[in-house]
């Protein structure tokens, strides 16, 4: 059997090689490597793809969310409702515009954000009314948080509601995929996310053609059309050409690698479903499965175990972010306690559409062996 990797680009570029090289080849020639035609290209094959009218690419989901805040007015005095289960990225944006991260619990079986949970800790922190304030929610490992419920929490108190799909761009609710979801969106193209660059990358969806006009303005210092007009402060958070063109191929062969993805899951589901708590899958909802976790109170031990085993295997995430040392001074350590948890017990297992049947059906059984 050929060696299990974590993740697998080597291989997907070798599948596309030729049209990826040539696409590149292309920008080069070209003599425009920032923005431009090719970037508005993706952003419109992006745009038909999640059915949302603008989407905007940026340099990395980062940046993404960043630009996000600015546009909608978030600084000083802003409170941002986030899951503490996440990835650092979504918590230091709140922090670099200048408002308070509120770290909120997560449903133990979904890993997304708890709305239970969210509305307490809205009411708790008397929002000031001429002051916005935003819930970032996120798609936790590839799977769609409740937006159903989200966006009618946003409305009632009158919240902005941002989505970060760094993980889950591909996956969708019903007929409705990830960008559609929530008034702005962000993802991440960085190599190991589900759609992916060879380098950083990002883009941000939504409906709202003002609030694009000003999103488009921000990530390129805050010009108008005049490019010597600034109108607004702004950053440089532009895509990058050649970047562009990498994600122009890899979007050709998206749909069957996430069919690939699901089929991955539904195998490890069926094998370990009695050794260990896998993922659910829930009706109507379409994961992207960025990663497979599993959960078990003997985590670290079946980690040294795969690894004896030569299966790699990671950690997302071993601590919460009310818990880091950057994040102290916001943490409200109330009522975290399943976000807690969860860093002692998950487990990410390798997972990429390059993975064979026989090598998914090997690491299931070396897990049932440790595991009894
Ligand atoms: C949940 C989440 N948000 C935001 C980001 C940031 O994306 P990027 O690395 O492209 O800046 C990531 C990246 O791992 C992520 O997982």
């Amino acid at each position: 059997m050929e060696q299990i990797n974590f993740v697998d680009l080597k291989k997907q570029f070798s599948s596309i090689e030729r049209e990826i090289t040539d696409s590149v080849l292309e920008v080069l020639r070209s003599g425009q490597y920032i923005l431009g035609p090719i970037v508005e290209k993706i952003e419109k094959k992006l745009s038909l793809y999640s059915n949302v009218n603008n989407v905007i690419t940026v340099s990395s989901g980062t940046d993404a969310l960043f630009v996000s805040l600015h546009a909608l007015g978030i600084g000083p005095g802003s409170k941002v409702f986030i899951p503490s289960f996440t990835y650092t990225a979504t918590a230091e944006v709140i922090a670099l515009v200048g408002a308070e991260p509120v770290f909120v619990d997560v449903n133990s079986k979904s890993f997304n954000i708890s709305c239970k949970d969210l509305e307490k800790k809205i009411k708790n922190h008397k929002l000031k009314k001429d002051i916005p304030s935003a819930i970032i929610a996120v798609d936790l490992f590839g799977l769609p948080a409740k937006y159903d419920q989200l966006n009618i929490i946003a409305n009632d108190y009158n919240i902005h509601l941002i989505s970060d799909a760094a993980q889950s761009f591909g996956g969708a609710i019903g007929n409705k995929r990830v960008g559609n979801l929530a008034p702005i969106t962000t993802t991440s193209f960085y190599p190991t996310k589900p759609l992916s660059c060879y380098g950083d990358g990002g883009a941000i969806f939504t409906d709202d053609d003002s609030m694009a006009q000003i999103l488009r303005s921000i990530r390129a210092h805050g010009v108008s059309d005049d490019p010597y007009e600034n109108i607004r402060i702004g950053t440089n958070a532009r895509f990058d050409a050649i970047q562009a063109a990498v994600l122009l191929k890899k979007l050709t062969i998206f749909d069957k690698e996430l069919e690939e993805r699901k089929k991955i899951a539904r195998i490890y589901n069926e094998e370990l479903y009695k050794a260990v708590e896998t993922p659910i899958i829930l009706e109507g909802v379409d994961s992207a499965w960025a990663h497979y976790t599993i959960k078990t109170t003997d985590r670290n031990e079946l980690k040294k175990y795969l690894s004896d085993c030569n299966i790699p295997s990671m950690i997302y995430y071993p601590k919460p972010m009310h818990e880091q040392i950057a994040y102290k001074k916001y943490s409200n350590d109330d009522n975290l306690e399943i976000s807690k948890n969860l860093c002692n017990e998950v487990l990410s297992l390798p997972m990429h559409p390059y993975m064979s049947e026989e090598q998914v059906l090997y690491i299931a059984k070396k897990i049932i062996k440790f595991l009894g």
